[in-house]
């Protein structure tokens, strides 16, 4: 064997903690995460959400502390999910244009008592909707695509209007994005962005989030008429080029671990801000192998947060955002 065999020695990059952290090539900060806060109608109180241990839905008056913990922990945004009660649901879901409805109260009450935080909004009709739908239903029970698309402007404006920063559109009808693009313009929210959930697909991931927003017992048939199928990756790329062309600033892909090499193919083929969704069901899935004594908890957390930044994202959306913010500060 040659006296400097091999000459070239990886593991010397590896050896000590501090030279690890120089050579760290991609690191997860606080100003990474966007946490998803559930909301139900009612006072003073926490609904613990089976289907996401650890996860709760609040009530408006609750959610002030809750977004305040965020801050302070240099999460730069929220996001907000309405369990609408059951009796306001209804075939045209017009409590989604109710300017008093649970997500315009939580917008107001977020806005006024922790104004360094983000507001992002989703835009879709499944929690106002008695079938379940991200859209209207014809007698055939398909999602029609154009007057979806219209209810979905003013939806996005309602929100606006009470002072969302960002609205996402996660309903995968065609042409949104434009619709939701024209409406602000014209109705003066110039500033508020479009983060289009470009690449949805039609995942088994969403599970415990339809029950957390207490759609799931209603939902007829799957959603696989508009969301797309996992077998698909160009199209994703034509997805995101759409809605880039009809005005979205920000794009995202979703769910996010088993989609990495999407995120990843969007990100280099468009440099845009792109964001992943840690869904729901990966949520459940981290906690449930965690109980199991499969995996360290937050060892799962930080590497699969991580693994988002090092395939591209811009930042991820994720259930576990406050737990891996505080982990991260140490
Ligand atoms: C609704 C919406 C869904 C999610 C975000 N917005 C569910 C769905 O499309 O059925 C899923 C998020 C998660 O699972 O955490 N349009």
């Amino acid at each position: 064997m040659p006296a400097c065999y091999p000459a070239l020695r990886l593991r010397r990059g590896r050896s000590t903690p501090w030279m690890r952290d120089m050579l760290a090539e991609h690191r997860l900060h606080p100003s990474d995460l966007i946490w998803p806060l559930f909301i139900c109608a009612g006072e003073g109180c926490a609904e613990p959400i089976a289907a996401l241990p650890g996860v709760s839905r609040w009530t408006v008056d609750q959610l002030a502390k809750q977004a305040r913990l965020a801050a302070d922990a240099g999460i730069p945004c929220v996001a907000l999910f309405p369990n609408t009660p059951q009796p306001l649901r209804s075939d045209d879901a017009r409590e989604a244009l109710n300017r008093d409805n649970l997500i315009c109260r939580a917008i107001k009450t977020i806005k006024d008592a922790v104004p360094d935080i983000g507001v992002l909004t989703d835009v879709a009709l499944d929690p106002y909707t008695s079938h379940g739908h991200d859209g209207l239903i014809d007698e055939a029970g398909n999602v029609v695509n154009d007057d979806t698309v219209a209810i979905l402007a003013d939806q996005a404006l309602v929100q606006a209007e009470a002072g969302a920063d960002i609205v996402a559109p996660s309903d995968m009808m065609d042409g949104r994005v434009a619709a939701i693009r024209a409406a602000l313009e014209r109705e003066g929210h110039c500033d508020v962005a479009i983060m289009a959930y470009a690449a949805k697909y039609a995942s088994a991931f969403y599970g415990p989030f339809r029950d957390a927003v207490g759609s799931s017992g209603r939902l007829k048939g799957d959603k696989r008429g508009y969301q797309m199928n996992p077998a698909n990756i160009d199209e994703a790329l034509r997805e995101v080029e759409l809605d880039l062309a009809e005005g979205a600033d920000m794009v995202m892909v979703k769910p996010g671990m088993p989609y990495l090499d999407v995120l990843a193919r969007v990100k280099d083929a468009f440099g845009v801000p792109t964001f992943a969704y840690q869904v729901s069901g990966e949520y459940a899935m981290i906690e449930h192998a965690a109980a199991a004594g499969a995996g360290d908890r937050d060892a799962l957390i930080l590497e699969t947060l991580l693994a988002f930044k090092r395939a591209g994202a811009t930042g991820v959306l994720s259930y576990h955002a406050l737990d891996a913010a505080r982990l991260i500060n140490g």
